[in-house]
């Protein structure tokens, strides 16, 4: 028993903020972050929130699947910068979208996000435990990001994607993934309540810390590392996958994945010169673009691989049949 992609859907805020406006807070130009990054705007919030981002994504998704909400039985939601500790993202999303029985959590992953969340969806699509799922992937990055440190305010944007999944008789893939939590100090934030609690130092706690570099090194060994593994284990080589849907952090990193597997470029899709690193919500937003598109097809292989702090890492195949 397999799952298939029966909807999409994305959402992002208003604002659009671009390098020169950036370059207008840090010293920065757009040159620089062209060339370096590849990012030429970002959506910022100013109304939205992960949680409402997460809640349009979801109803469009439930729009292009074209099911009854009550037919949902799990939503699962990556995200690390939800407005409210509790209750979860996925329990908003469900009083919004009317999906009564369904089981709902949160998962917070980072960048990874969505891979691990559609992971975990699969597996209980796979067990045979449910049958229709919700995953979505929803960050507003903008909110702790240091719109002071040009090393990282760059790089981000916000944004939500979601997919429909629907158990389904066909191949069944096994996943790949992992962690490093050993390397957690090279990505990472603290949480608000340690800040407004107990950090003297207010204004540079509760932000992102990234040693860009670090990240950078991780990222060009461990995706190419990730999707040959998850070829091998199921039995596929490079030339069985049509798109390889990579978390979309900078260019660079995904021109170096597409170089050391010895695949052309046009076979790796790239939108973050429109959104910057929407984390969580990176893949989904591109899966959503491609599919409207017409750029997926049906019939059509993908790998989707993702990174991100943890450190963690995951990839996933799936077969695109809507
Ligand atoms: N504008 C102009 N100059 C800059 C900027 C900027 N925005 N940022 C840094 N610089 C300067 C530095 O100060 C340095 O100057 P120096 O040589 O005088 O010291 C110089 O540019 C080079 O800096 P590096 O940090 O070496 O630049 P690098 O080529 O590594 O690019 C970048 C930096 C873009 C951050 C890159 O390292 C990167 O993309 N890393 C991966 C980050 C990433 O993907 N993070 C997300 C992970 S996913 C998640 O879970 C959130």
């Amino acid at each position: 028993m397999a799952e298939i992609i029966i909807g999409t859907g994305a959402a992002v805020p208003d604002y659009v903020l671009d390098n020169d406006g950036v370059a207008e807070m840090v010293e920065t130009d757009d040159a620089w972050i062209r060339e370096r990054t590849g990012i030429l705007q970002r959506h910022i919030a100013k109304e939205e929130t992960a949680d409402s981002l997460a809640e349009e994504a979801a109803c469009r998704a439930m729009a292009d699947a074209g099911i009854a909400p009550e037919r949902i039985d799990l939503i699962v939601v990556a995200t690390t910068t939800a407005r409210v500790r509790m209750p979860c993202v996925a329990c908003r999303v469900q009083e919004k979208i009317g999906a009564k029985q369904a089981v709902c959590f949160d998962l917070n992953a980072a960048c990874t996000g969505f891979v691990l969340a559609y992971q975990t969806a699969t597996a209980y699509l796979k067990a045979g435990i449910y049958r229709t799922a919700l995953v979505i992937g929803s960050d507003c990055m903008s909110q702790v990001i240091d719109w002071g440190d040009r090393s990282t305010c760059i790089l981000f944007g916000d944004g939500a994607g979601a997919a429909v999944l629907q158990r389904h008789p066909g191949l069944d893939y096994l996943p790949v993934a992992g962690a490093d939590g050993g390397k957690g100090e090279v990505l990472s934030c603290q949480a608000l309540y340690e800040r407004q609690s107990f950090c003297k130092e207010s204004g540079k706690s509760g932000f992102l810390h990234m040693d860009g570099q670090a990240v950078f090194k991780f990222a060009v060994r461990k995706v190419p590392e990730a999707i040959l593994e998850v070829l091998e284990l199921n039995g596929l080589t490079i030339e069985d996958i049509d798109w390889f849907v990579v978390h979309q952090a900078n260019r660079r990193i995904i021109e170096s994945v597409a170089r050391h597997l010895g695949v052309s470029l046009e076979r790796f899709p790239v939108n973050l010169q429109e959104y910057g690193n929407t984390s969580a919500a990176s893949i989904p937003i591109l899966l959503d673009e491609m599919k409207h598109s017409g750029q997926l097809k049906k019939g059509q292989r993908l790998v989707i691989a993702g990174f991100g702090a943890g450190l963690t890492w995951g990839a996933s195949i799936l077969d695109y049949e809507h």
